[in-house]
């Protein structure tokens, strides 16, 4: 799958466009292929462990449900939508086109979302917190989007946050293999003109306010943070209700000089590994030895569960720290090499992993993750994982 954005290269979409407007790209993908069927996925949302849901309206009433949906025959030919979020968790082919927006890096991204549409159906007008990629697959679908503003949002059902009437500054039919980038904030609605599927790969980022919770939680998980403000300066006061300049500084500074590039890389990089959606991984660790890992290796690569987060630093690749899944990793130095081949790519083969494999270390590393499905080798997955 290769992606061409309108003829930009990467760094001009990123110097012109990324945060900043949105962008029609137009036969983004030749001859792009729909990554599932519509009964395909209709029957992934039947799975509890899938997050889906389906939009529809009702008497002019906007309904949003949440899956596993057991029956979709009452919907009709007309007028709704299947959301399925995180297809890259259950559908390997999903990873070809991730990568081709790997110029942006992976903690960025959030997951590809697919929705199905019958004619009629969209999700209504509404404003993303996220940059997305809507990748059109099968059918036609007219989007309009409008600029930055103050736009007004309600709830035009429980779950369905909706923003009212705007101007639109995009207002176009795609067409299968055209993409729609729309940066956060600009309002936008997408209608279908005939049954449709859409692959939305969407990037998040993280309010302070969500960082600063987690981060809460990480000092009292890893009981960091108990120093006390110390004021052995202090001068005398004749305002006792009064917190003066200097406190705030002392005050400000407890906070901020505990934020050192090592606690936020520990935090953050816990953090931003944590999977929002269910991975696909084995109900039991697997019993798969070193020995078959060595073996297995010789014939196909090992590929890295969809959806799987993994993430190194600059500041501490070096001294082997990786972070995976919510958990922290720390390799011995030697293999500080490897990281990035875990974390840059999907795949593991032989010929790149040759110079550490006689590392014991690495070898039971790399078992220890391919027993809890975090890295699979494809010929034995329904056999063996
Ligand atoms: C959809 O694909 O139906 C909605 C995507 C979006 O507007 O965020
Ligand atoms: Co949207």
């Amino acid at each position: 799958m290769q992606l061409d954005i309108n003829g930009l290269t990467p760094a001009q979409f990123l110097a012109e466009y990324w945060q900043k407007k949105p962008l029609v790209i137009r036969q983004g993908f030749k001859h792009f292929q729909d990554l599932i069927s519509p009964e395909e996925l209709a029957g992934l949302a039947m799975d509890e462990l899938v997050e889906s849901r389906r939009v529809y309206q009702q008497a002019g009433q906007w309904q949003a449900e949440f899956g596993p949906f057991d029956s979709y025959d009452h919907l009709g030919e007309r007028d709704w939508t299947l959301i399925v979020q995180a297809l890259n968790n259950w559908v390997p082919d999903a990873e070809a086109l991730i990568q081709c927006f790997d110029f942006i890096p992976r903690w960025r991204l959030d997951d590809v979302m697919v929705s199905f549409a019958t004619p009629g159906g969209g999700v209504g007008p509404h404003i993303d917190l996220y940059d997305v990629f809507i990748c059109q697959g099968s059918g036609r679908r007219r989007w309009r989007v409008g600029d930055l503003g103050p736009h007004k949002e309600f709830a035009a059902h429980p779950a369905l946050l909706h923003t009212e009437a705007f101007d639109p500054i995009i207002d176009t039919e795609l067409l299968p293999g055209d993409i729609l980038y729309i940066p956060p904030g600009f309002p936008h609605d997408g209608i279908t003109l005939e049954q449709s599927l859409s692959f939305s790969v969407g990037y998040r980022t993280a309010s302070a306010k969500d960082m600063i919770s987690a981060l809460a939680d990480h000092l009292s998980e890893q009981d960091l943070g108990a120093q006390q403000i110390k004021d052995p300066d202090r001068e005398l006061t004749t305002r006792s209700g009064c917190v003066d300049n200097g406190d705030l500084t002392r005050l400000r500074t407890q906070l901020t000089n505990m934020l050192t590039d090592e606690l936020v890389s520990e935090f953050s990089g816990r953090y931003l590994t944590q999977s929002k959606c269910a991975l696909d991984l084995p109900d039991e660790p697997l019993d798969i030895t070193q020995d078959e890992v060595l073996a297995w290796l010789d014939e196909q690569p090992l590929i890295r569960l969809g959806g799987l987060r993994c993430l190194y630093f600059d500041i501490n690749v070096a001294q082997g720290v990786v972070y995976i899944n919510g958990d922290k990793y720390q390799l011995s130095a030697e293999l500080a090499a490897v990281i990035p081949l875990l974390c840059d790519s999907n795949q593991l083969d032989k010929t790149a992993l040759a110079p550490w494999l006689a590392h014991a270390d690495l070898l039971t590393q790399l078992t220890e993750w391919v027993n809890q499905g975090y890295w699979y080798f494809e010929d034995l997955s329904d056999e063996e994982c």
